[in-house]
């Protein structure tokens, strides 16, 4: 049976009908055609699936959408500011921090929130933050110097 669940998702409020073991990331690819968010691993392990819930990073893979009633989503397709892109963005196209773009909407949600949350001092910091994001094209170096730009 479905439950009714409210989300404001990229600034657009939505009132859906959700079965409740549906994951926030199969709601937002399936149910709502936001495909900006990949899905990897869907087991909590690659972080390409990474989306902000009020603010906090979250693996949407791994939560239920119904957990999050009454909260505010955040998805890759939200983060640019109409055409002008993001600055974690511009960063990541800068230093070529992606190869084949897979993991990208998953590393810069997280690089976002790596800054957002003071974990962006040192390599070390960023690469210890950033170790769920998994990059199998080992783009690492470069989105570090994405992140270090942005913290600048
Ligand atoms: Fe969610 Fe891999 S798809 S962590």
């Amino acid at each position: 049976e479905k439950v009714p669940l409210k989300l404001e998702i990229n600034g657009k409020k939505y009132k859906l009908d959700v079965e409740p073991r549906t994951t926030l990331l199969d709601l937002l690819r399936e149910q709502l055609n936001l495909t900006g968010t990949k899905k990897g691993c869907d087991y909590g392990q690659c972080g390409a699936c990474t989306v902000h819930v009020d603010g906090q990073r979250v693996n949407s893979c791994l939560s239920f959408a119904v957990m999050h009633d009454g909260k505010k989503i955040t998805t890759i397709e939200g983060l640019a500011d109409g055409d002008k892109l993001h600055p974690m963005q511009a960063a990541f196209v800068k230093h070529d921090g992606f190869q084949c773009g897979y993991c990208t909407p998953g590393q810069i949600m997280s690089a976002v929130a790596c800054v957002r949350e003071g974990h962006a001092d040192s390599e070390a910091e960023i690469r210890e933050y950033m170790s769920g994001n998994i990059c199998r094209c080992g783009a690492y170096t470069n989105i570090v110097a994405a992140i270090q730009e942005v913290k600048n």
